[in-house]
């Protein structure tokens, strides 16, 4: 999974990696939405500079809230098993959220919540340009191609880069969910490994 160096010996990713951490300092000091006043630490996202895949889910929880990262709580712990049913490392995969921000009594986002946010994810895909970008649930499916129903539009590909799944959430309410959950995470590892393969 890993890319071609070059571009890092040239010196490009240092500083990627320099402008990553920029944007989540900018982010953890953000006051752009309400959420911010109600925040404990807001959630950037983590993951390589180089991730190939990049999964985006709905907004921090109270456990994501209280430690400054991703998917820490329940929903990230069967988000890592499913990972590694998928044969994917969570170290190798830049997790983030829609809006980066909990969002009080974990409610929905609002429309303007996720607006204010939106500069955010745009940057972190354009930084690190991942090969396949997963949406997972309707927050983040509506959020990035403003469509909806995850149920009937998983497993599918929008703009050769946004895979649709369902959210992990939605998997450990519903196990059923979970052998769907865990082929569309393999088909964006193989997608990644695919596109990597016919760049270099
Ligand atoms: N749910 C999300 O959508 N994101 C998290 O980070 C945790 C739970």
């Amino acid at each position: 999974m890993r890319q071609d160096q070059s571009s890092e010996l040239k010196g490009q990713k240092p500083k990627t990696a320099d402008s990553l951490r920029s944007l989540n300092e900018e982010i953890r000091s953000c006051s752009r939405c309400p959420l911010a006043t109600g925040r404990t630490k807001a959630v950037p996202g983590e993951g390589p500079v180089r991730a190939e895949i990049l999964l985006v889910g709905e907004a921090p929880g109270r456990d994501e809230d209280l430690a400054g990262r991703p998917f820490v709580g329940r929903a990230g712990s069967i988000l890592d098993c499913c990972l590694n049913d998928a044969g994917i490392d969570r170290s190798e995969v830049f997790i983030t959220n829609v809006v980066k921000c909990r969002p009080p009594e974990n409610r929905r986002p609002k429309k303007d919540e996720v607006e204010a946010c939106r500069p955010y994810l745009e940057s972190q895909l354009e930084l690190i340009q991942p090969k396949v970008v997963v949406l997972m649930g309707n927050a983040a499916t509506r959020a990035v191609l403003d469509v909806e129903g995850v149920t009937s539009l998983r497993g599918q590909v929008f703009g050769d880069l946004f895979l649709v799944t369902f959210h992990p959430a939605a998997v450990l309410r519903n196990g059923n969910l979970r052998e769907a959950f865990v082929s569309d995470l393999l088909a964006a590892r193989d997608r990644a490994e695919r596109l990597t393969l016919q760049q270099s």
